[in-house]
């Protein structure tokens, strides 16, 4: 029995959009909600990973979920696409900011550029998604943004320093959102994942020694993976987690 077998009733048939779906944590989320039997769409520039997983799920419950293929840099294209995907939804009651680039970069080779690129991949599309999606919430009558930071802000990471800039600038942004968006029953929380061992980090990142590293750095011995953000992300996309709002929840396993 995992988080995946949860039932969360008030999710089935809700209109949920899931930014970066195609691959990663994003995929297992957008499986998870459209098990839940919420009607899903996502937002990635991966088009064809995208694609792949919208025939996967075809039939897997009531709801197929809907893709839109975009590059959230650009923001009126992403506008227009999240117009699109509410037309196809109806009501939308969740939004999940899960989106991001972690490429390494060093403080001596950093160009205004790459700064630039790097905080509008991770940090603005996290506001203007949510400019975007937050009228249609309070059409609504209110719902959940859950925003997916990351614990690498707090661990002094060295090769990190724009990622884990956007990365603590997604927190302010989930307070000051919530205390704006509060009088519309629009609940704004964080979620801090630790080391999740996905497809994209095995391959750029990740040795097997350095993941027996990162375990034994943890509380719990075992490598955490995309679907233990499952759970943590459906409770604060739910009812259930009603009077949450403005609060960060770590998901790393105890690491130290
Ligand atoms: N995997 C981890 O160890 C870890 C740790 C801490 C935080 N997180 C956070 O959790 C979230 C998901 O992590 P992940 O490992 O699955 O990330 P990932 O990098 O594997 O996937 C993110 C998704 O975003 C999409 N994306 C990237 N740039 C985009 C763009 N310009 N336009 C549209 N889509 C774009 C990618 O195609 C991908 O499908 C991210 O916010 C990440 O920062 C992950």
């Amino acid at each position: 029995m995992t988080a995946a077998h949860a039932r969360f009733p008030d999710l089935e048939g809700a209109g949920v959009i899931v930014t970066g779906g195609s691959t990663g944590i994003g995929a297992a989320l957008v499986e998870a909600f459209v098990r839940q039997g919420a009607r899903v769409g996502f937002l990635d520039i991966a088009v064809d990973e995208g694609k792949a997983l919208v025939e996967r799920l075809r039939g897997a419950a009531e709801h197929t979920p809907v893709f839109e293929a975009v590059d959230l840099r650009d923001i009126a294209a992403t506008q227009q696409a999240v117009e699109r995907l509410a037309g196809a939804l109806g009501t939308i009651r969740v939004l999940v900011n899960n989106a991001a680039w972690d490429d390494r970069h060093d403080i001596d080779t950093v160009t205004e550029d790459y700064w630039d690129n790097n905080q509008s991949v991770n940090l603005k599309p996290v506001f203007f998604v949510s400019q975007a999606v937050v009228p249609h919430l309070r059409r609504a009558g209110g719902g959940a943004i859950v925003n997916f930071s990351s614990i690498a802000f707090l661990l002094n990471m060295p090769d990190l320093p724009a990622y884990a800039a956007a990365k603590a600038g997604i927190i302010g942004l989930t307070k000051s959102l919530a205390g704006r968006l509060g009088p519309d029953n629009i609940r704004v929380n964080a979620i801090l994942p630790g080391a999740i061992v996905t497809e994209r980090q095995k391959r750029l990142w990740l040795t097997d020694e350095g993941i027996e590293a990162l375990v034994g750095r943890q509380c719990l011995k075992r490598p955490l993976v995309a679907e233990d953000m499952i759970g943590p992300c459906l409770f604060l996309s739910s009812a259930c987690s009603g009077a949450i709002t403005a609060q960060t929840i770590i998901a790393d396993g105890g690491l130290l």
